[in-house]
């Protein structure tokens, strides 16, 4: 089947089997391996992309069913002059990560927390991103990496 989306701003069509999953589709076929497999049951967030503007997890959707839709991946969040997106400078400069693996789908997954939830506290934050497993247990920073994010897009 014929599937047209708009990934990271421009457009994409690719053939794909029906049962085809979002994750398989965008790793596989678009070529972007930021998006990662933990899992591939729905539990850890690292394959978390944003469709139309909300985090979900890609392994756990099938790709015919975003048609149409706008796919943001992690390789699509820094501006044209490869700033870093606000949310990925603070994951930066908040040490919210360690070996990385669970840092594009935390990032995507706060972005959509905080546009929801623009006053969460950090006890509110960590309940938001229970979605997100970091095995390096890195929460502490990513917590507040998330506040400073808020912060900085708010300011944007
Ligand atoms: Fe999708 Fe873990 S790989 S939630
Ligand atoms: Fe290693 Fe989160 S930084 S899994």
């Amino acid at each position: 089947m014929q599937v047209q989306f708009t990934v990271n701003g421009k457009p994409a069509s690719i053939d794909v089997a029906p049962n085809t999953l979002l994750v398989q589709a965008i790793r596989e076929q678009l070529r972007l391996t930021g998006t990662h497999v933990g899992c591939d049951t729905a539990q850890c967030g690292a394959c978390t992309v944003l469709v139309d503007g909300r985090a979900i997890k890609s392994c756990n959707t099938l790709a015919v069913q975003h048609q149409g839709a706008a796919i943001t991946t992690i390789e699509g969040l820094a501006a044209a002059d490869g700033a870093m997106h606000p949310m990925q400078a603070a994951f930066k400069e908040c040490h919210g990560l360690q070996c990385g693996f669970c840092t594009p789908g935390m990032v995507l997954s706060a972005i959509d927390l905080c546009r929801d939830h623009p006053q969460a506290d950090d006890a509110k934050i960590r309940e938001l991103l229970e979605g997100n497993i970091c095995r390096c247990t890195g929460y502490q920073n990513i917590v507040k990496a998330v506040q400073q994010g808020r912060q900085a897009m708010a300011a944007a």
